[in-house]
């Protein structure tokens, strides 16, 4: 570096520095491009030294043109505009037309100087036209440069002016250079900012089509939940009545065959009211009925009705009631629901002869309720995926007529108490060391 550098070039650099400032400072493509055909000439004030003309264009690398890409806001400008036989935006030059000095520059790396429009317009203008409109808006003599980005030239910018080439000052043109060189940089942020900014607007979008189409599942999956529902229902009182009224008349295989029917229509149905359930709980639409209930009592009555199940698969189900357990805040359908999933789920996963605790546990803030058993318990890895959704470990079922599987009880079991602001979680010592399922709610008056 010179550090011999006399005022003018000291000027020259100050100078660079306010223009790189303006330029740099906005990242728009299009407030960019105009930025930077405006500033010499407005901010710089080298309107004062007879510029009146500044265009951009750029390399467009799928056509192989250039194309005129903004243009100063300054009377000859608009004159210009005016005149042009072809409108602004459609002055292409091809690369293929090596005669053109605007091509030269771009090819050939290096800036040229004319007083003849024809040699920088044509084509796409007709020679006749570029004189026409050199002499209609006035101007003497262009400059035109390559634009760098990267050591590759993406464009040119032109300086048109009202004076002669060799009134041009050696500061004029070392300003012009440096100039270019900004002008690269600024250009290629733009054009990879616009680019950004379109990712983020197409994802955006993408993101809105999501939810939209999340939405309309939600809306179908309730809506045929709904129906199916309902014609479901009507199968299952008609099979249950021809069941009790010719259970006499009827064969052992054809009793069978009916009761087949019978459950697979209560599984159904059961199975649709999970699914009406979990695109409730996804949608924020399902409606709790928080009341203050006396957790014991609720319980007892709970497995109380659960109680002949496990005696048919010869399974031992008790509840053991501490007494004096304070109120909670919940819903009772939905603790009923939860505790019959953790029950159901002990009921098909302990072998015959074996049993199920259910106990009640009252603590400072919270009643804990555990559903204990000592059947084919779990290893870490299925404890991991336990509460998701469809997340069933398959086929291992100790009771054949329990053998359906869904895997969404304790992904709905989670989600209730947790609306209901408690937890859940499981232990297990082991694969055929039992399970512990627990869960908490909150005291009444807590
Ligand atoms: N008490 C338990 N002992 C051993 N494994 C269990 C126990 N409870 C649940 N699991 C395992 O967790 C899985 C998920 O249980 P979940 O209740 O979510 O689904 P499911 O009972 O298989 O089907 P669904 O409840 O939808 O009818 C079960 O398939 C089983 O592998
Ligand atoms: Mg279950």
């Amino acid at each position: 570096m010179d550090y011999n550098t006399t005022p003018q070039t000291k000027q020259t650099i100050q100078a660079l520095w306010r223009l790189e400032k303006i330029i740099l400072e906005s990242l728009d493509f299009n407030t960019v491009v105009q930025k930077i055909v405006d500033s010499v000439l407005l901010e710089l004030g080298y309107l004062n030294l007879g510029y009146r003309i500044v265009v951009l264009a750029l390399i467009d690398e799928k056509s192989q043109k250039l194309k005129r890409i903004s243009i100063s806001k300054t009377p000859e400008a608009e004159k210009a505009l005016k005149v042009t036989p072809i409108p602004f935006h459609e002055i292409d030059i091809p690369l293929s037309a090596t005669n053109n000095i605007s091509v030269k520059a771009v090819l050939e790396n290096r800036n040229y100087t004319t007083n003849d429009w024809r040699q920088m317009l044509c084509p796409p203008y007709r020679p006749e036209e570029a004189v026409a409109v050199q002499n209609a808006v006035g101007i003497k003599n262009s400059m035109v440069f390559p634009v760098i980005s990267k050591n590759k030239a993406i464009g040119i910018i032109i300086f048109s002016m009202i004076k002669e080439a060799d009134k041009v000052s050696e500061d004029e043109m070392d300003l012009i250079k440096g100039f270019t060189d900004v002008v690269g940089l600024a250009v290629q942020n733009a054009t990879l900012y616009s680019r950004l900014e379109k990712t983020s607007k197409d994802l955006q979008f993408a993101n809105f089509r999501l939810k939209q189409l999340d939405r309309l599942k939600d809306e179908f999956v309730s809506l045929a939940s709904h129906e199916l529902r309902t014609p479901m229902t009507i199968i299952k009182s008609y099979l249950w009545l021809f069941l009790s009224k010719k259970r006499d008349q009827l064969t052992d295989k054809e009793k069978m065959y009916i009761e087949r029917a019978y459950e697979s229509t209560e599984r159904l149905i059961n199975l649709v009211n999970d699914m009406l359930n979990v695109s409730r709980i996804e949608s924020g639409r399902l409606k709790l009925e928080i009341k203050n209930i006396q957790t014991d009592v609720l319980l007892a009555q709970l497995v109380n009705e659960l109680v002949p199940r496990a005696k048919q698969l010869g399974l031992n189900l008790a509840f053991s009631n501490p007494g004096n357990v304070p109120r909670i805040m919940a819903d009772p359908e939905r603790v009923e629901q939860v505790l019959i999933n953790l029950v159901g789920n002990s009921m098909k996963f302990t072998p015959t002869g074996g049993t199920i605790a259910v106990r009640l546990i009252p603590d400072k803030d919270h009643v804990l309720i555990q559903v204990a058993d000592n059947g084919k318990g779990m290893t870490n890895m299925e404890m991991q995926r336990l509460f998701q959704k469809f997340s069933t470990t398959g086929g291992n079922y100790l009771h054949k007529q329990e053998a359906q599987s869904t895997g969404l009880g304790l992904y709905l079991s989670k989600s209730l108490i947790e609306l209901m602001n408690g937890k859940i979680w499981a232990e297990s010592s082991g694969p055929n060391k039992g399970s512990v399922f627990s869960f908490t709610l909150p005291l009444a008056n807590s």
